[in-house]
């Protein structure tokens, strides 16, 4: 008999493998890939994640590096293949590896497997850098994937991750309404404060950003009859704010829809 996790991972592989989705998911997929993706890039937002997510790995030379739900390979997966000492992709999805894997030829050390993160048959551990892009929300059991983090890292080693949040209350509602239908809610719990919290708890929190706090609305004042470059301006400042404020602020930071976290195994 299979596990309730096994079901579920076959059910998420399915998913990504097809991506079919419901009338509820496309919209939703509609707002956030098409509304918000565009807000993101326009205001900087992607690139400044990208930027600090590079800034967090540092000197790659001689780490070895676990891109976890790498699916087909991100903006800076190949980045982190072409300048770790080992790379290892792992994702349920065999459509998402193989994609990657055929990028991934032509260097020495970089690899990727279908793999559950959380299954015994995960034997490789002792990672300096586990990069997990849009990927912790995706383990329901917080507890368990915070113990399966500090088995397999390092004891000097970090966890890059970036996630959505759950703790913005319009935001909240919105998912709220839509999840009854959404096609993917099954495997996806963007993090509560009590997440946030188990995490600050088990590792040692060393910088935090948050996005699309404020800069959030900025999808609304298309309507307000003001110039383009005035609504850039304010929507630029918005981000500004949301990225310096989440750093420090723990109320500024649960405003934010998207975190992202540098993380440290705590010293025994
Ligand atoms: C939202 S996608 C993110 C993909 C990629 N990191 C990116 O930035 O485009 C989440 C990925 O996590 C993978 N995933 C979820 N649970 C996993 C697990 N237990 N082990 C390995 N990968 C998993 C899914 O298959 C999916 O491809």
């Amino acid at each position: 008999m299979k596990s309730e996790r096994k079901l579920l991972n076959d059910r998420q592989k399915e998913f990504y493998d097809t991506k079919q989705k419901n009338a509820a998911t496309r919209l939703w997929s509609f707002f956030r890939n098409g509304v918000l993706n565009r807000i993101k890039k326009d205001i900087g937002v992607e690139r400044d994640i990208y930027d600090l997510h590079k800034s967090w790995f540092g000197d790659l030379s001689q780490k070895k590096v676990l891109d976890l739900g790498c699916y087909a390979g991100n903006s800076l997966s190949f980045y982190l293949a072409q300048n770790s000492k080992e790379y290892l992709g792992i994702d349920l999805s065999p459509k998402g590896i193989s994609n990657l894997s055929r990028r991934l030829e032509k260097l020495p050390g970089a690899r990727a497997e279908v793999m559950d993160f959380l299954s015994e048959d995960f034997k490789e551990k002792d990672f300096d850098v586990i990069y997990a892009y849009g990927v912790l929300h995706h383990f329901k059991n917080v507890d368990e994937i915070i113990a399966k983090l500090n088995e397999k890292l390092n004891q000097d080693g970090i966890i890059v991750s970036h996630d959505p949040l759950q703790s913005s209350l319009p935001i909240k509602f919105i998912r709220g309404i839509y999840r009854p239908f959404q096609s993917d809610k099954a495997w996806e719990w963007p993090f509560s404060k009590k997440t946030y919290y188990k995490f600050e708890e088990a590792f040692d929190i060393k910088e935090r950003r948050g996005v699309l706090g404020k800069a959030k609305w900025s999808a609304f004042i298309g309507f307000i009859p003001i110039s383009e470059a005035k609504r850039m301006e304010k929507a630029k400042a918005w981000h500004r704010g949301d990225w310096e404020n989440s750093l420090k602020s723990d109320k500024h930071m649960f405003d934010c829809m998207h975190l992202s976290l540098l993380m440290q195994k705590k010293t025994q």
